[in-house]
Formats: structure tokens, sequence, C-alpha cells
């Protein structure tokens, strides 16, 4: 018979301890949301006195002391990440690396690309051979929402096919191509050059770009993701990662929640 007394006074214990750390760690709303790039302190002074800002639900009021790691913090009805200890790095991944944290295989992982402190996960996928940007972290409510489908943001991609694919198969690309009996959603199709296209797609569905280019007849050659959201870095070397800025992090915010 477990002895319930024992662990019920446990939880309690547990659960006292957890309420005063909670307490002893509150931060100035301002704070929070300074921290979080929403702005200057004094420009989120004037967010909370004009009532943009909500914790939980409720307009925040100037100087509310409020639980960075409990709290829903949203400023004109956009979540804030508010937790000290989030990370957030834009990695360019080379050809060859899988993203995932490890790999039966043995290939290389994005995570032996990025810092090992934290615990980092990729956000959403890119192929083992194609290249370009690849956000990890491990805030996990941002993770998700920026890959579900329907709040996916757009992705842009170089894609090298050979030949510039004709007319006709550039405006099925563009109008959408059957993929596992559903069809694609509207991607946005230019020609970069003679046989590489930029290809702009908001959904992550497996291996989509190079199904859709499969689907019209042109293989893919080579793949690069160049942009996530608002996100680009073309100074950013394959192999090498950097942290977004608290601006980045507020604009992925914005596009996922959008
Ligand atoms: N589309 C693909 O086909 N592969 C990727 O890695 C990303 C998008």
């Amino acid at each position: 018979m477990p002895d319930l007394s024992r662990d019920s006074s446990h939880a309690q214990h547990t659960e006292l301890v957890q309420h005063t750390e909670r307490v002893q760690h509150t931060e100035r709303v301002q704070k929070v949301l300074a921290r979080a790039g929403v702005g200057s302190r004094r420009v989120c002074d004037v967010l909370v006195s004009t009532g943009r800002v909500c914790v939980n639900g409720v307009a925040a009021v100037p100087g509310q002391r409020i639980d960075p790691y409990g709290d829903r913090v949203e400023v004109d009805g956009v979540p804030i990440s508010s937790r000290p200890g989030l990370v957030y790095i834009l990695l360019n991944k080379p050809a060859g690396v899988v993203s995932t944290t490890a790999d039966p295989q043995g290939r290389p992982t994005v995570s032996e690309l990025v810092p090992g402190e934290t615990r980092l996960f990729p956000v959403g996928r890119l192929d083992a051979a194609t290249e370009g940007l690849i956000i990890m972290t491990n805030d996990g409510d941002l993770a998700y929402r920026l890959t579900h489908p329907s709040h996916g943001v757009e992705k842009e991609y170089l894609v090298a096919v050979g030949t510039t694919p004709s007319p006709a198969s550039l405006r099925r690309l563009r109008e959408g191509v059957v993929l596992d009996g559903t069809m694609t959603s509207p991607a946005k199709v230019g020609v970069l050059s003679p046989g590489t296209l930029r290809i702009i797609i908001h959904e992550g569905r497996n291996r989509q770009v190079r199904r859709m280019c499969e689907a019209i007849g042109y293989p893919v050659e080579r793949l690069v993701r160049t942009r996530i959201g608002e996100l680009s870095d073309p100074a950013l070397a394959p192999g090498k990662w950097r942290y977004l800025s608290a601006e980045e992090v507020l604009g992925l915010s914005r596009a996922a929640y959008r």
C-alpha cells in the first residue's frame, strides 16, 4: 500500500516551493516586454498605459509584476515569449546534414552544429540534401505554431532544375499540383536565371518543393531555403549559425500568431 500521506505532503511541499520561486521571480511587465524586443522601456510603458498589453487576457497596469514563466503576455493580441532562457538560433544547414537531434544511421545532425548547453530542436525539417536556413529553439509553443499548416509562414527556396520550365509548367506550379491526392496551395514562382527558380510556399508538406517540381517533370538538382518569414541572411555561411535578435523573434511570433 503506498504511503499516500507522505506523497501528498511531498506534493504540497513541492507546490509551495514552486509557488515561492514564482513569486520571487516576478518581474515588472515593462521589463519583460523590453527583454522580448517589443521596444525600449519607454515604448513599453506607453504600450501598457494605453491598454495594448494583456496578461492572461486582462489589460495590464503600469508597474504590474508578472510571472514570466507562467503568465501569458500579449501585445495587440500577439503572444510574447516572456520566459527567460529561451534560445533562438538561425542555422544555415549544409547538404548532407539531417535536421533531427539524432540519426540512427549516424549521419551528421543539425544539433552538432549549434551550441549544446541547451537542448534545441529544429523547427520543421529540411531534407538531408537541402541546404539553407533552419531555426533551432527550445520554445516549443512558437515551434509548434510555426510548423502548423494553418499558420505556416512563408518559406522561400532557390531551386535549380536544370532547364527553365515552360510557361505552362510554371503556371501549374503557381496554381498548385496534386500531391498525395490533394492540391498544393498556390505558390509564388519566379525564374531567377535559366534553370533556376525562386519558389515561395507557406505549407510544409513532406519534400514539398521537390515533389512539386517532379510533378511538372523538372526534378530538383539543388534546393536552398533562403528565407523563413522575414528572416534571411545571405552573409550566414553554410554550417554557421547565429542567435536571432529580439526583434527577429518578435517578427516570428507575429507571423506565427497572425
Ligand atoms: N521542400 C523540399 O522538397 N525539401 C525540403 O527540404 C524543404 C522543402
